[in-house]
């Protein structure tokens, strides 16, 4: 059985793209893998966090996983820094890790750009990464397009370290949607959907009230004309929503333009409205009810024990390969 492995940050109000991008594959996937999807509280600090509202989002995030559809029966559903594993492995990758590959990173180049002062473990977070999917030998890796080039890295470290010490690590390969890996935002579709944006209205917060959604589906930038084509070249506005239509819905791109065939962009925002409302909505109901349950907290602490396990071994044998003197 192959092992998938993926991880969202605590950072801000998860979106629809996030659930789009990564976590609808994360349920998918568990029924044949085994899985472990962490809420990488260690990766949000690279910038600055309120303390109380990375507590908060913190509980929201893995609460929101198993609203998913994530069952903590077949999955391990952990905090990060529950298994302090990660950081010493963390470690150990930064040291494999060139300067220049770093400098490389276009999300690095992103969120610093600008800035006066640009946190140091925001510049190494991909070894950080590297290291959260080496630990369980993860095979497979569900994410969006955005991660892509920390695969990458994750990979060539993988191999270096083969190289050097013996074949140890299992090389991990992406798994990218064919369709929603880069869900864009709704007031300008040249941008990914982020939690990060200060315009609420650029994004679909998985804990939006339906009347939220809908209204801001119905405010979404389209494009000139009228007709509900898929062209992302030069329909990219409606593309994006003809994309979020189909993850909603379940039907191919082709199937949703022959629906709104001869209509126009009107009433498809009006049913695409309602699609992401009936995924959401229930959703929601189900993250209402585990967090008033409590039962969270018993999933995080067995499910990071199990992952501690698996963690420490890794850990021993790569510390071995690396020459450190081990205790006896
Ligand atoms: P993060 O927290 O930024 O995003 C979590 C996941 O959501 C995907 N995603 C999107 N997909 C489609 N369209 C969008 N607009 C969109 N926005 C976000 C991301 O691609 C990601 O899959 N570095 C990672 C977290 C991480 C991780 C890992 C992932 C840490 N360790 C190990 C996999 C394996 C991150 O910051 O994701």
């Amino acid at each position: 059985m192959k092992t998938v492995l993926s991880g969202i940050q605590p950072s801000g109000q998860l979106t629809l793209g996030n659930y789009i991008g990564a976590m609808k594959n994360f349920v998918k996937l568990q029924e044949d893998h085994r899985c472990h999807f962490m809420i990488v509280d260690l990766h949000a600090v690279t910038v600055p966090q309120e303390p109380a509202q990375l507590r908060e989002q913190s509980a929201a995030v893995a609460a929101l996983f198993v609203a998913a559809g994530i069952n903590p029966e077949k999955s391990n559903v952990f905090m990060q820094s529950h298994v302090p594993q990660h950081a010493e492995l963390g470690w150990l990758m930064t040291t494999l890790t060139n300067m220049g590959e770093l400098e490389r990173m276009t999300q690095f180049k992103d969120k610093s750009e600008g800035k006066d002062s640009v946190g140091a473990g925001l510049f190494v977070y991909p070894s950080l990464m590297a290291a959260d999917i080496l630990l369980y030998n993860a095979d497979l890796i569900p994410v969006g397009e955005d991660q892509k080039q920390h695969l990458e890295l994750t990979r060539g470290l993988a191999g270096r370290f083969n190289h050097r010490f013996g074949n140890y690590f299992t090389i991990p390969e992406p798994y990218i949607p064919e369709v929603g890996a880069r869900v864009m935002s709704l007031d300008d579709a040249s941008k990914k959907m982020s939690k990060s944006n200060p315009n609420p209205g650029s994004y679909i917060a998985l804990l939006d009230e339906p009347s939220v959604i809908r209204k801001k589906i119905s405010r979404a930038t389209t494009d000139s004309g009228s007709e509900v084509r898929y062209d992302p070249a030069n329909k990219p506005e409606i593309s994006n929503l003809m994309s979020i239509f189909s993850q909603c819905s379940g039907l191919s791109l082709t199937e949703v333009e022959k629906r709104f065939e001869g209509q126009m962009y009107g009433a498809f925002k009006k049913e695409l409205g309602e699609a992401v409302v009936s995924v959401l909505e229930p959703l929601q109901q189900r993250y209402r009810d585990i967090r008033e349950s409590g039962e969270m907290d018993r999933i995080l602490a067995q499910s990071a024990e199990r992952a501690r396990e698996t963690a420490a071994s890794t850990l021993a044998a790569v510390k071995e390969r690396m020459g450190f003197l081990m205790p006896k």
